[in-house]
């Protein structure tokens, strides 16, 4: 049966005009396990025991990706989509034991091209992060893109489940900023904004990537910027009392200071009982007026004028990113992979101090765990809820992702069962019924399609994915469903969490 697959897709392919692909032989070829292992983030899904893609395509036109897609389908091959690869749960290129699959990565469609003059770009999804704020800062220095802080996340990934950054509190999410996007659908049709409807366009910008079909391009609003912004990098170490007190102040801070600047703040275990608050702020105008509205706003940080350095936006997007200089905006190659698990929530109301220094004291007893307080407000929560599949707007202070990251594959189970006991703990603090989650932190704890059929046929699909769908998009799930019927009523395009379709005939 695997040589008839093998077969049926290479012959498939080959006379698409598809050449740039790899078969799958057992031991792994060293060519192919580059191929797989190159934009894996998380290692916990890149061992051998990880049921491994029986088929690697590398599309480099549109044309090619939607040949792609027919071919897996001919070949009864399920199919999975990479961008970046930066799928907290490896949901881009794993699959369940039993399903012979395909990876689709779009790593050779990374094509940006800006026009200036409308102060819009078409990016093919491919493209990283660090690629889209490389072009658009060459094309013109005024102008910048509202995204997330990791250069090498892929735009395909990441927009497609929402994009929050140092912009989002001036000007929305990534999906927030697309005005077109070419969806390739199971038939290899290739859709615009007009062609897929609004329930599918709305769907495609927050709902979460895998479950749509294929986004090959999306058409973003660059959005304008200051010559020279603020960038603050302000780490205040101190006892777990003094952390969860700073972090305690913070609440009332980050949610509530002008559009224009953005705070968050990184908490972590630095020397055994102690833990570092690491602020980081971006201000859209200059070091002097940061420095006073942090003065008059968060005394409690005692800012110094050496700790905020203006700068271009491109130049703080690096400095964001962790990376040396501009120019390694455009290396998609992230040094320093780890293990890792994370899970996230949304705070609507301030959490006391009492609430807080058990957390803090926690934290500090284990230090490959972090917890990162990522401030909303301002345009977030200007937003409604059903605007966007993205829910998570008005009324929501701040969300809050809860991290730990390992190196070796030692140890595992115990440090995921650590951060799950973090994550019981704060329970009682932040948004519930349902208990909200951001779905780029995708996180398989909240429940899967059964990963040996790959599917859930068997049983009340619908009801079954309401499970993590309703933890996701709250209010939104059932128009999801609703979209995913219209533009996949066979579910070609799923995985463990996708959003499934109403049963046929129903
Ligand atoms: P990947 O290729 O793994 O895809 C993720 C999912 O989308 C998969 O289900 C995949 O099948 C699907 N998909 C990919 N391309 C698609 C396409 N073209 N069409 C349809 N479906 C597609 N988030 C955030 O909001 N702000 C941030 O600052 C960060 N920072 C960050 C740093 C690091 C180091 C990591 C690992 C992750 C983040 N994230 C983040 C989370 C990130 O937004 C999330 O993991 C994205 O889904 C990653 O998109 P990729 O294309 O890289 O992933």
């Amino acid at each position: 049966e695997t040589a008839t697959t093998y077969a049926n897709i290479s012959s498939c392919l080959l006379s698409s005009h598809v050449q740039n692909f790899t078969i799958f032989f057992s031991p792994l070829s060293i060519q192919y396990s580059n191929l797989l292992n190159f934009s894996i983030q998380n290692l916990r899904f890149a061992g051998p025991s990880v049921h491994k893609p029986s088929v690697f395509i590398l599309p480099k036109t549109q044309h090619e990706l939607q040949s792609s897609i027919l071919c897996c389908r001919f070949s009864s091959l399920a199919i999975r989509v990479r961008s970046g690869g930066h799928s907290y749960e490896g949901l881009s290129y794993t699959a369940g034991r039993y399903t012979p699959f395909a990876v689709i990565d779009l790593m050779n469609l990374n094509r940006v091209s800006i026009d200036s003059s409308s102060s819009t770009a078409w990016v093919e999804s491919g493209a990283t992060l660090g690629e889209i704020y490389y072009a658009v800062a060459r094309s013109n220095r005024s102008l910048a893109f509202s995204a997330g802080s990791c250069s090498t996340v892929g735009s395909g990934g990441h927009i497609s489940g929402g994009g929050f950054g140092f912009l989002s509190r001036k000007y929305g999410l990534a999906a927030d900023n697309v005005l077109d996007a070419v969806l390739i659908d199971p038939a290899g049709r290739a859709l615009d904004r007009k062609s897929m409807g609004e329930d599918v366009f709305w769907a495609i910008r927050g709902g979460g990537g895998g479950s749509w079909g294929a986004v090959y391009a999306w058409k973003l609003r660059l959005v304008p910027v200051p010559d020279r912004v603020t960038l603050c990098s302000i780490k205040r170490p101190g006892s777990f009392r003094q952390v969860a007190e700073l972090t305690h102040k913070w609440q009332y801070v980050g949610p509530n200071l002008p559009d224009d600047f953005y705070l968050s703040t990184h908490v972590q275990a630095s020397t055994p009982g102690n833990l570092t608050s690491s602020f980081a702020g971006l201000f859209l105008g200059p070091n002097g007026t940061a420095i006073c509205i942090l003065r008059q706003r968060f005394p409690e940080l005692a800012v110094s004028e050496s700790e905020c350095n203006e700068m271009s936006w491109i130049e703080s997007a690096a400095q964001v990113a962790d990376i040396n200089s501009v120019s390694d905006l455009l290396n998609r190659k992230k040094r320093g992979k780890t293990y890792f698990k994370a899970k996230s929530d949304y705070v609507r109301a301030p959490i006391s101090v009492e609430g807080l220094i058990p957390a803090a004291y926690f934290l500090s007893t284990q230090p490959k765990a972090y917890a990162i307080f990522d401030p909303y407000g301002g345009e977030m929560g200007r937003m409604a809820s059903g605007d966007l599949p993205f829910p998570h707007r008005r009324g929501n202070l701040y969300g809050i992702q809860y991290m730990i990251e390992w190196e070796t594959g030692e140890g595992g189970m115990e440090y995921v069962a650590w951060i799950r006991r973090l994550y019981e703990y704060m329970g009682r603090f932040v948004s519930q019924n349902p208990r909200a989650v951001y779905v780029n932190y995708v996180d398989l704890d909240l429940g899967t399609m059964q990963r040996t059929t790959g599917s859930d046929g068997s049983r009340d699909a619908v009801g079954v994915a309401r499970a993590w769908g309703e933890r996701y998009f709250l209010g939104n799930y059932d128009r999801l469903v609703r979209a995913k019927t219209e533009i996949d009523p066979d579910d070609v395009f799923r995985n463990e969490q996708s959003i499934p379709p109403f049963p046929k005939g129903g």
